[in-house]
């Protein structure tokens, strides 16, 4: 090649959760080492069947010629109507049809989103941080990323001085990004913490960038709201989409809520930028788009949508529990989502602790994998050489804390026992 090609910030992509799967497929051709894969936060792949009645809308669907057509670049207008209503209903913020912006998944608006910002302007987001969020911020550009923590000694909540002081001292931050119910820390933020960012936001110019992806699965008492509910007047993008709800994440079908997009000449001139991305792409995918307001306006979807809710409630309280009674590890209730992430206490981790391998050789390779890795990933490489189960190491997600994200989505109550009893065991041996 007469030149080096690739992006400059293409040495930035990261997405552990997926590329701890090529080591695991690599135990498993080299040495036979079968894998419990507790990593991948899809609900139909762990398990989980589709409604028979949401099934049978996307049945009827196929039979419609028009769910095989383009549809509008912006989405269908139905649908939009329809989502529009919603958030109408809900009160706050008045978000037009046009408003709304269909894309291939959550994923999709993500990469969209920081890839239309300017190279020298800059996202502060929270830490632990989903890293298709992270991932396509760094890449912009060669800066440390400007992050805010989420505190696991306090329920996962951020501390709103150090949101205030990093926007304060870095003029180059023109937005604030937010998981809300999170992944992978399961916290849902507060809805007086969620005020007090809109009026940071507010105060030095900023816009929001909210992934409610996760909006339909709160439990244990929490109580959260959209950020359209509260946002007032100040311009944000909010990003939903049906993988996580039908759940249909091979849909591929997301949106954004752009919200107050007039209120700034600089918000409105960028969110138009995101439309007319989508129009060079021609459109987002159609059939899913038709199913929406069949599938959220069938009253089975209220049933659906609380059953979940209980059930991720009841799992996510099991692996609390659980995990509580382990020696070396903390952990917070769940409050969203179908994620929970254990924290090993400072200190316990080092570069010389192993687990027992039996195959000489497979011992030398995970030995060679895990030299020089965060001390996280390295007690993943060795648990699933020796324990057989990958989890997702925390310090995939642009973190400084050491642990590592489950997914509460097995379904089979004995699986999951044995599956959390085994690493028990491979964090017991591995830190004594
Ligand atoms: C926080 C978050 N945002 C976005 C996505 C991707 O969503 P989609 O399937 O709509 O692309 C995920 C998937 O796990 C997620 O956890």
């Amino acid at each position: 090649m007469r030149n080096t090609i690739v992006h400059q910030g293409a040495k930035y992509l990261e997405y552990e959760i997926r590329q701890i799967v090529d080591y695991g497929y690599a135990l498993k051709r080299n040495f036979g080492i079968g894998m419990i894969w507790e990593n991948i936060g899809d609900p139909l792949a762990m398990g989980e069947k589709v409604a028979p009645w949401i099934m049978d809308i996307v049945k009827e669907l196929v039979a419609d010629n028009r769910s095989w057509a383009y549809s509008p670049s912006r989405g269908i207008l139905e649908t939009r109507e329809f989502l529009s209503a919603e958030i109408d209903r809900r009160g706050g913020a008045k978000v037009t049809p046009d408003d709304i912006l269909f894309t291939n998944g959550v994923a999709d608006a993500v990469d969209k989103i920081y890839d239309l910002i300017r190279k020298d302007d800059r996202v502060i987001m929270q830490s632990p941080s989903y890293p298709t969020h992270s991932s396509n911020e760094v890449k912009r550009g060669d800066y440390e990323m400007i992050q805010f923590h989420l505190d696991p000694n306090n329920d996962w909540q951020p501390d709103l001085d150090e949101i205030h002081l990093k926007i304060r001292y870095n003029p180059q931050v023109i937005a604030i990004a937010l998981v809300n119910p999170d992944n992978p820390t399961g916290t849902v933020y507060k809805t007086e913490i969620l005020k007090e960012i809109i009026d940071l936001a507010r105060r030095y110019g900023l816009f929001i960038i909210c992934d409610e992806i996760y909006a339909h699965i709160v439990y244990n008492g929490q109580t959260t709201r959209h950020l359209s509910q509260i946002i007032d007047d100040v311009p944000a993008l909010v990003l939903r989409g049906i993988s996580k709800d039908y759940p249909w994440p091979g849909s591929r079908c997301g949106w954004i809520e752009m919200l107050n997009r007039r209120q700034d000449p600089a918000f409105l001139n960028y969110t138009n930028s995101l439309v007319t991305t989508k129009m060079m792409e021609v459109c987002s995918t159609t059939l899913p788009q038709m199913s929406i307001p069949l599938v959220y306006g069938n009253p089975l979807y209220q049933d659906l949508k609380r059953d979940r809710a209980a059930l991720f409630e009841e799992r996510g309280n099991e692996y609390y529990e659980f995990f509580r009674q382990v020696k070396g590890v903390k952990v917070t209730r769940p409050e969203g989502a179908f994620y929970f992430s254990v924290i090993f206490e400072d200190g316990v981790l080092d570069d010389r602790q192993t687990l027992p391998i039996t195959n000489p050789e497979a011992r030398r390779f995970v030995q060679d994998k895990a030299a020089g890795v965060a001390s996280d990933k390295r007690f993943v490489y060795y648990m699933m050489a020796s324990e057989g189960i990958c989890a997702t190491p925390l310090s995939g997600f642009h973190s400084g804390l050491r642990g590592f994200r489950l997914t509460t989505l097995r379904p089979e109550k004995d699986k999951r026992r044995e599956v959390l009893e085994r690493i028990r065991q491979a964090i017991e041996t591995y830190i004594s």
